[in-house]
């Protein structure tokens, strides 16, 4: 069954020019970009995203980090994308993060770990309206 998934490359990801390589390597997988931008959260998005670690000791550094310059947004559709981009990011923390995976290959610490996926279909529902309009996503019509 085709899913959708939000993926966010986040500000390191941007400013260390990595966003070409990571898209390329969704790209290969074989998911298909059905959405893609670049922008800067303001707070109240940050705020929007993250509102499950909203209370948390870390939550202030990430809503300052994830709005500290522009990410780029995209939704990536595919037979399990969610999944699939969950195991291709690597574990959240980079320290276990595999190599080969973005995490393991290019993240040390886990408050600036690069990227972020949706942990589930609900949960992409949900960030996928953050971003995008339901105009700016395109409908492949997949057979699966
Ligand atoms: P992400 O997948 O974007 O979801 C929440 C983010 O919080 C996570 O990636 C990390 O970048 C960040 N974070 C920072 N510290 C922690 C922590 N101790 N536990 C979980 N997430 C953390």
């Amino acid at each position: 069954i085709s899913q959708n998934t939000l993926v966010l490359l986040k500000p390191d990801a941007v400013q260390r020019k990595l966003c070409g390589d990571i898209i390329q390597r969704f790209e290969r997988k074989g998911l298909l970009l059905s959405a893609l931008k670049l922008l800067q959260l303001t707070p109240e998005m940050a705020a929007g995203h993250y509102a499950e670690h909203k209370g948390k000791p870390f939550y202030p550094a990430l809503i300052e980090y994830i709005t500290s310059g522009p990410v780029v947004a995209m939704v990536l559709t595919g037979s399990n994308a969610v999944k699939i981009v969950r195991t291709m990011m690597g574990a959240t923390n980079p320290v276990d993060a595999l190599p080969g995976t973005i995490r393991g290959d290019y993240a040390t610490v886990m408050s600036c770990n690069i990227i972020h996926g949706s942990d589930s279909a609900d949960s992409a529902a949900r960030e996928i309206a953050i971003y995008f309009t339901e105009q700016e996503i395109v409908q492949y019509h997949l057979e699966d």
